[in-house]
Order: structure tokens, then C-alpha cells, then sequence
């Protein structure tokens, strides 16, 4: 058992910190927001993440949570480090929340070690001891320990992770930090800082990469009559690909994806390297988040007045984070094309993200009257859409599946005109109304 300190109570904090407290550990949470830390303290969590307000609960006389960094210190073995690193203009991570945490870390006794958890550019490790230092704590131990979790699945995958990447300066840190993961369920891999830095943004960049790569070979599909689902299904089954990250869709938004690749693309930037194949990735990502607008104007037309439901707000299922979720560039396309937006989630409020769109409580309320239907959030709840009952309540029954969720064949037997990402269209899914909108496109 440890004494730990956590800086910073959002996604990954609170896992973090929930998740040492299961495996034994005493943790002090520390954040700057009172609200957070009052809610906290009442036994509400203040983000959705499956699971852990369960374990924060089941672990409630281990967890403490202060607004005082002294008071979160005290007696410490371990500083974990889980501030966010948003964007800069510039596409630089802000490593302002970081910096201030090792600027004004409290003197403290013993030996602990800062574990940087939060995504940085390779390099931070070097300048963070080079200021421990200087500072006169040579004492504190320094240990890259960059975070895989997904939303959604976080406490799963703290605890059964894929690998723990450690990088330190000094074999003892790593093996003290290791033996904090002795009971989780994976492997331990240790090396030097600048390397660990760099596995978390090639992870993720990679995990880009085939996502963009689906969604064109997904957009060849449509030009071609191909079924990218057929086709991934192929693909996958070479063990030199293995099945993962293979699904075509609208794109990929979160909290991660989005900031870590512009921090790679401007940490090679940075170092006189012009990384082709990253900027291809993220500019494959931004035109893909577009084309379902091009799907409702091949059946709709123009789209001005038309009734769309947008049915899925968070950036995938599973979570209420919206942070670069694409149902936010659609919709502000569709309403820049004029389009009337009825808007459902499960968990987002659409009001306070959308406060121009009509806000449903339910998916039957978002279609009633609708033009179109537009899967964006991969939601369990939508898995039956197309059902007899939704089709009448449409003023057109046609549905737009951004994450292809639904059978065609079904989809189209129930009497829906349907389009997928990278799927044949059928000539069924022209719709009667057709020929009565041509003159309004010649308009
Ligand atoms: C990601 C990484 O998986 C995780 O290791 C890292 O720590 C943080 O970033 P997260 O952003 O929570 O996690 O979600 P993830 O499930 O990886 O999905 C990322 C995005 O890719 C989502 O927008 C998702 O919809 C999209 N995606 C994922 C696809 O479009 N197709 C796929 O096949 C997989």
C-alpha cells in the first residue's frame, strides 16, 4: 500500500485515482475547481465514465479530495500528474496546467516520485527534471507514465491494461513504479523518457491512421460498389492487421485524438520535420466529418428548411464527451445550409451544446416530422431504428448511418432509403420525392 497524490480530478484523474485506491492504495485528489471538489466530497462524480462512480464509492475511505496541494502532499510516495494538455493555436500541447503543478509543488519529504500521466511532447521529462532541480528537489523522483485509457472503457482498461509504459531517469523510480501496478492485469514495459513520451503520440497517431484509412477506402467503396464492412471484415482477419480501429465512419473527434495529433504533427514541425503522412490523416479526418451533409443533398437537395434528426451527440457511445465530436461540425454545416436540427443523445445535454437546435427526450420525438435521420453517436438505442413505428412518424423515411449501425438489407425491407459510410447504394433508396425537388437544386 502507497500514499499517492493525484493532480488533476477530470477523465483521467478520477480514474486514476480511483482505480490506485481499488488496488489497496490511499489517494489525495487534488484540483483547482471548488465545485468539482465539493461534489466530489458529497460522493457525486462529476463526469460519466462506466464504473467508476461505483469505485469511487467502494473506495471512499482511501480517497480524499482538496483544493490545498500542501494538504494533498503530505507524506506522498507519488505525485501522478493528470492535468489536461489542450491545443495552442499554434497546435503546441498547453503545458501550462503541467507547469504550474511542478512550479508550485509544495517542499515535501521523502523520496516521491512525479509520474506525468498527461499527454506531452517528447522532451517534457528532460525540462520538468531540469526544473525539479533547480528548485532544489533533487529528491523527487521523475517517471513518464502515459495514459492508454479510452473513454467509455477506462477503469477496464486501467485495470486490464494492453501494456504500463514506464520511462524514468533512474531504474529505481521505474521499478518503485512498477510494483504500483503489480496487481493490474498486463505487462510492465520500461524504458527512457523521451521513448515513453513518444509511444503514446505514435499509439494514437497510428490508431488515426487506420481510421482514416478506412474512411477512404470507405469513400473508394462508394465510388465503386464495394462494402466497406465486407471489406474491413477481410482486412482484418491478416494477423499482421488484426481486426481493430477498422470501422469507416464520420470520423474521429475526443478528447484525445484530435489535440494529439496536432501536438505530434507540430512537435515534428518544431523539429524541422514535415510529417506527410499525419497531415494527410488529419486532413482525411476533417473532410470525412463533412460528407453526410453531400448524402442528405443527393436525397434532400438543398437543404434549407428541411427537418434533420441528428440522433448521437458524444463523440463515440459510451461517454458524454463532446470534445471534438463530429455531430458538432455537422451540425453547424447543416445549420449553415439553413436545415432545422432535432437533436437526441442519451446522456449529452443538447440544449446547453446546441442551444439552436430543437432538444428530444427521445429518438421518436427527433424523427417526428423529420426529413432525414442521421446516425452520428454509434448508441446502443439505435440499433432498432428502423422499425415500422419510426418510419411513420418521418416525413421522409430515410436515414443516414454515419457509423453503420444498421443492417441495409433490413433497413431497406422495412422501407427505409438508406446510405452507410463506404456501402452500395441501392436504386431503392432514391426517394419518391425526387423529381418534385430537382427544380428547387436548379434554383
Ligand atoms: C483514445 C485512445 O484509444 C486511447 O488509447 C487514448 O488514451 C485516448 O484516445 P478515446 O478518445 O477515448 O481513446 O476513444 P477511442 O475509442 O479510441 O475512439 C477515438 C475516436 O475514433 C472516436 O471518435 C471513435 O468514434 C473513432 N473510431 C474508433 C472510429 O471512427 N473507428 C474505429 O474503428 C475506432
Amino acid at each position: 500500500m502507497a500514499r499517492i497524490t493525484v493532480f488533476g480530478a477530470g477523465y483521467v484523474g478520477l480514474v486514476t485515482a480511483a482505480c490506485l485506491a481499488e488496488l489497496g492504495n490511499e489517494v489525495a485528489v487534488r484540483d483547482v475547481v471548488p465545485a468539482k471538489i465539493e461534489r466530489l466530497r458529497g460522493g457525486e462524480v462529476p463526469i460519466f465514465e462506466p464504473g467508476l462512480e461505483e469505485l469511487l464509492a467502494k473506495n471512499r475511505e482511501r480517497l480524499t479530495f482538496t483544493l490545498d496541494a500542501a494538504e494533498a502532499v503530505e507524506g506522498t510516495e507519488f505525485i501522478f500528474v493528470c492535468v489536461d494538455t489542450p491545443p495552442l493555436y499554434s497546435g503546441d500541447a498547453d503545458l501550462s496546467r503541467v507547469w504550474t503543478v511542478v512550479d508550485e509543488l509544495p517542499r515535501v519529504n521523502g523520496n516521491p516520485i512525479l509520474i506525468l500521466k498527461s499527454t506531452v511532447p517528447v522532451g517534457t521529462g528532460e525540462k520538468v527534471r531540469a526544473v525539479l532541480d533547480q528548485r532544489g528537489l533533487t529528491h523527487v523522483g521523475y517517471a513518464s507514465n502515459p495514459e492508454f485509457t479510452a473513454e467509455g472503457r477506462a477503469v477496464q482498461d486501467f485495470l486490464h491494461p494492453d501494456r504500463v509504459v514506464i520511462g524514468a531517469f533512474d531504474p529505481t523510480d521505474a521499478e518503485r513504479v512498477a510494483e504500483l501496478y503489480a496487481n493490474v492485469d498486463g505487462p510492465v514495459v520500461q524504458m527512457d523518457v523521451p521513448s515513453a513520451e513518444m509511444v503514446k503520440l505514435a499509439s494514437n497517431a497510428f490508431l488515426m491512421t487506420r481510421i482514416s484509412f478506412i474512411n477512404e477506402i470507405a469513400n473508394v467503396c462508394e465510388a465503386t460498389g464495394a462494402d466497406v464492412v465486407r471489406v474491413a471484415e477481410g482486412v482484418g482477419l491478416d494477423h499482421r492487421l488484426g481486426p481493430h480501429f477498422l470501422r469507416a465512419g464520420v470520423g474521429w473527434g475526443g478528447s484525445c485524438f484530435p489535440k494529439d495529433s496536432l501536438a505530434l504533427k507540430q512537435l515534428a514541425a518544431n523539429s524541422g520535420y514535415h510529417f506527410q503522412l499525419l497531415n494527410a490523416v488529419i486532413e482525411v479526418n476533417e473532410l470525412q466529418k463533412r460528407r453526410v451533409i453531400g448524402k442528405l443533398q443527393r436525397h434532400l437537395g438543398r437543404l434549407r428548411d428541411k427537418e434533420i434528426a441528428l440522433l448521437g451527440l458524444a463523440f463515440k457511445a459510451g461517454t458524454d464527451d463532446t470534445r471534438e465530436a463530429p455531430s458538432l461540425v455537422l451540425a453547424s454545416r447543416l445549420m449553415a445550409e439553413g436545415a432545422n436540427l432535432r437533436v437526441w443523445d442519451p446522456i449529452v445535454d443538447g440544449e446547453q451544446l446546441l442551444p439552436q437546435a430543437t432538444k428530444c427526450a427521445t429518438v421518436q420525438e427527433a424523427v417526428r416530422g423529420a426529413d432525414a435521420a442521421v446516425i452520428v453517436t454509434e448508441w446502443r438505442e439505435l440499433r432498432d431504428l428502423a422499425r415500422p413505428e419510426i418510419r411513420e412518424l418521418m416525413a421522409r423515411p430515410l436515414i443516414i448511418d454515419g457509423r453503420n449501425l444498421l443492417d441495409p438489407n433490413e433497413t431497406r425491407s422495412a422501407g427505409f432509403a438508406y446510405e452507410g459510410m463506404g456501402r452500395p447504394v441501392s436504386l431503392m433508396d432514391v426517394l419518391p420525392e425526387t423529381a418534385e425537388r430537382e427544380p428547387e437544386l436548379e434554383a
